[in-house]
């Protein structure tokens, strides 16, 4: 483990106030984090990720412009929960650096310790507006426009980028130089281009080159599916930390257990589920607590015998208690098997925003 990330295991507490650049990341209270995921990672699923000892928990990726003229949705998706154990940043995209000033005044206000600036976005809606992983093409381009909000903003601004539009155009060193002259305290890299969308495997080697040459820690991610891939690969890489996406999805004690934490305790996963319903109910209507608990559901299930019946069957339950029922009978009958393994073989929800 290199220093940095060491240093972030052990210093979460006693960091100076007036931090300097790359000085953010000891305040991180450990070097395994949970990836930004549009339509997941919520306040409720950011609080429960804080609970099961995720490093640093970012926001979904949220328009700016979005943020300043629709209040509502847009407004909740910054919400941070109260007393977080560690950082929790706002992830913003937005054409103009100007409307992305304005929207971290709200982040800020919301609670939120550091902006986080989507580069990776590979969807044509965004891509079309010059946004995320457009952003990567013309990397003097984005010095500019990093600079431009690093001066209009008083948190920490960080970047999460993937490694270039193509192969043809691996931008990565270049951008993550601009993110450093503009002052980014790190830069989260998706070892994918924006070529690729999900298809092929993160490429973890020339995310370590990009450890070797950066002057502000890197972090790494891309397909870690268990925690000993997760440790191995932020030993072997060099990166500062590690970010977890779709295997925590499928295995949300991956935090305690890259930290040797974590215990089999028998009822876990229905524990789990009443824990989140009651987060989801402080935060929703009973329609999206419906909604968002067999999303949960279906990804806890996952590679149990009968876990395809359990699915199918959630959608004919008509209220949370009928869902929570099933669950309870769903994991009692399956109590005494061990927890499945996300294998490598599988393809796993490949559609998100970064
Ligand atoms: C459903 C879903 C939504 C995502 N949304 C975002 C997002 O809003 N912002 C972002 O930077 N990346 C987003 N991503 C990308 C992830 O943060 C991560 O980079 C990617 O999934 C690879 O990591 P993994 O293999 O650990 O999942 C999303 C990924 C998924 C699967």
């Amino acid at each position: 483990m290199n220093q940095l990330n060491s240093h972030a295991l052990t210093h979460q507490d006693s960091a100076p106030k007036g931090l300097l650049q790359g000085g953010l990341i000891t305040r991180a209270r450990n070097p395994f984090w949970l990836a930004p995921m549009a339509g997941v990672t919520d306040v409720c699923y950011r609080q429960l990720m804080d609970e099961m000892g995720a490093g640093v928990l970012i926001s979904e990726l949220i328009s700016a412009k979005g943020l300043l003229y629709k209040s509502g949705k847009t407004r909740k998706m910054i919400a941070i929960h109260p007393r977080p154990g560690t950082l929790v940043g706002v992830q913003l995209f937005g054409e103009a650096a100007e409307d992305i000033i304005e929207a971290s005044q709200h982040a800020k206000e919301a609670g939120a310790a550091f902006i986080d600036i989507n580069l990776g976005c590979p969807v044509k809606k965004v891509i079309k507006k010059g946004c995320g992983a457009a952003l990567m093409r013309d990397p003097a381009n984005l010095e500019t426009y990093l600079v431009r909000i690093k001066r209009g903003i008083d948190l920490p601004l960080t970047v999460k980028m993937r490694t270039g539009w193509s192969h043809e155009e691996l931008t990565i060193h270049e951008c993550v130089k601009a993110a450093y002259n503009a002052g980014c305290e790190w830069a989260a890299i998706h070892g994918r281009t924006r070529a690729q969308k999900y298809e092929g495997t993160a490429d973890w080697d020339l995310i370590a080159q990009v450890k070797q040459r950066a002057k502000l820690p890197i972090i790494g991610n891309g397909d870690i599916r268990n925690a000993r891939q997760a440790r191995s690969l932020l030993v072997e890489s060099g990166v500062d930390a590690v970010m977890i996406g779709r295997g925590a999805l499928r295995n949300p004690w991956i935090f305690q257990e890259c930290l040797g934490h974590h215990e089999n305790v028998p009822g876990e996963s229905y524990a789990l589920l009443v824990r989140y319903l009651e987060l989801l109910r402080s935060q929703y209507d009973l329609h999206n607590t419906h909604i968002l608990l067999r999303k949960f559901a279906a990804w806890l299930v996952f590679g149990y015998p009968g876990a395809a019946a359990f699915r199918g069957g959630m959608y004919r339950l008509l209220t949370v208690d009928e869902l929570m029922q099933s669950a309870r009978e769903f994991f009692d009958k399956v109590a005494h098997l061990p927890r499945p393994q996300f294998e490598y073989s599988e393809v796993f929800m490949t559609g998100g925003h970064g």
